[in-house]
């Protein structure tokens, strides 16, 4: 609570309504509303672009200075030194861990890898050729059905277990997803291995030879995670939030959250760029296509570039750059193509005064979906890998909601639509002017 208050005169009243303030650690003041519902208003915000729909301990993001902290630690400090599994202990509990705290933290995940052996009969109700993403919301959301020791989440042990168990396995199903697509065997987890190199194991690896993980692709991989663990109140982050407001239980939200993620608004974005760019297919098409994006009649937009929050660049894109670069130069790639068109329409969007206009800077997407590529991952599994990212933070801040008194989330409206009216008998009713749906 501050001193200060906001003070808000409507025309039709004849008393000033008064608002309390609250500052945070950081960022900007916010107007406690609540009072508003009784003198008969309610806020008006689509896309909640000027809402803050909860307190939250967990990460700040200074959009205007490309800032983005977790628990107060920069992402470049955190993408340079720590790890994903660091920085998942670090989003769970608040504090980077001791060595004996993240070397038993690291023991408890590898150790949770495995899925029950029916979840493999799962994936034979999918086509080969279905979307990793809708296999996703469908196999995540059927944890549930699996795991009754854990669903009661007005317990923290209950609560951490799920986030153990979620965090472990994301890299398993998101391999087993790619598996079935190639039909080829399911890989069991190697606990010899460490986070990463076990996904690239059990992506790429097959019963018929030994791991082979090439430790500069195992680190890329790792920072992909990281860089992708959470983002404040995103879109999907939201969404879990929302159910679990409900009492749903862990692996229902976080299978929200998913599909809430697979939006081309969302993280979607980098499974669109590549295709943006496969598209432009070569620099020379680059200004018909930046053209494209400034017409306001056309809905094209540049994909990775832009966002809710940022209006400078996002620090991550930094990172994901300089990782797109070594991961390149690891596999002789440097002459990608692909690459050159990326860096070209970076060079141009960044000096037109359009994107600089309207602050439209490289996001998260804008390189991630290169090195995935240039690792070997398919298209349609980037969002696999964002998500397997970000179920850390999707879960980090369902725990969080669930530590405090929870009220259940209920939007109010805005209602332009019919006044009440009176049924009229079907016989002789004019045809109806049908909106278009
Ligand atoms: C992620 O929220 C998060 O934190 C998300 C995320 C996370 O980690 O969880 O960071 C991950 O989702 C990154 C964003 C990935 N999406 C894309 O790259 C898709 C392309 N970008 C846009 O669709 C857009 O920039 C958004 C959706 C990301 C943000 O849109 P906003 O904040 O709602 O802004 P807006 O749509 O109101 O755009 C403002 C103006 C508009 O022009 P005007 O109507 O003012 O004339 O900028 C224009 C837009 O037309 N604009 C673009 C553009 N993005 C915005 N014009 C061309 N190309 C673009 N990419």
């Amino acid at each position: 609570m501050t001193d200060k208050k906001a003070t808000l005169n409507i025309d039709s009243e004849n008393e000033a309504i008064s608002l309390p303030t609250y500052s945070g650690s950081l960022g900007p003041d916010v107007i406690d509303v609540r009072g508003l519902t009784s003198k008969g208003y309610f806020t008006y915000d689509p896309g909640f672009v000027s809402t803050a729909s909860c307190e939250s301990k967990i990460t700040f993001i200074d959009g205007a200075n490309g800032v983005l902290l977790h628990r107060g630690y920069p992402i470049d400090q955190l993408a340079e030194k720590s790890d994903f599994l660091e920085t998942c202990y670090l989003l769970l509990h608040g504090e980077l861990p001791s060595l004996d705290e993240y070397t038993d933290f690291v023991k408890i995940i590898i150790n949770h890898t495995m899925v029950h052996e029916s979840i493999a009969r799962f994936f034979r109700g999918f086509h080969h050729d279905s979307h990793p993403m809708a296999m996703m919301c469908g196999i995540v959301g059927a944890l549930s059905a699996f795991y009754h020791d854990s669903l009661d989440i007005t317990d923290p042990r209950h609560r951490i277990i799920s986030a153990h168990r979620l965090i472990a396995k994301m890299p398993t199903l998101a391999a087993m997803c790619y598996k079935h697509s190639q039909g080829q065997p399911f890989m069991y987890p190697n606990n010899n291995l460490s986070y990463s190199e076990n996904f690239m194991h059990m992506m790429f690896g097959t019963p018929c030879d030994d791991p082979q993980v090439n430790p500069v692709l195992s680190r890329a991989m790792d920072k992909i995670f990281l860089l992708h663990a959470d983002h404040e109140q995103n879109a999907s982050t939201s969404t879990v939030r929302l159910a679990g407001s409900s009492g749903a239980n862990p692996f229902a939200c976080i299978a929200s959250g998913i599909a809430t993620l697979w939006g081309p608004a969302h993280g979607g974005a980098n499974e669109a760029v590549l295709k943006m760019l496969e598209e432009i297919g070569d620099v020379s098409n680059i200004d018909k296509f930046v053209a494209k994006a400034k017409d306001k009649n056309d809905p094209f937009r540049l994909m990775g570039f832009g966002h809710r929050v940022y209006k400078n660049f996002d620090p991550r894109a930094k990172v994901m750059k300089e990782t797109c670069d070594e991961v390149l130069a690891e596999l002789g790639l440097e002459d990608d193509p692909l690459l050159k068109i990326a860096k070209r329409l970076e060079t141009i969007a960044l000096e037109d005064e359009y994107f600089i206009e309207k602050k439209l800077y490289p996001n998260v997407d804008f390189y991630s979906g290169i090195i995935m590529k240039a690792i070997g991952i398919p298209t349609d599994m980037f969002t696999v890998i964002f998500a397997t990212g970000r179920t850390v933070g999707w879960i980090a801040h369902w725990h969080e909601m669930l530590g405090e008194s929870v009220k259940i989330g209920r939007p109010r409206q805005l209602y332009t639509g019919a006044k009440p009216r009176d049924y009229s008998p079907r016989e002789g009713r004019p045809a109806a002017a049908k909106e278009v749906f």
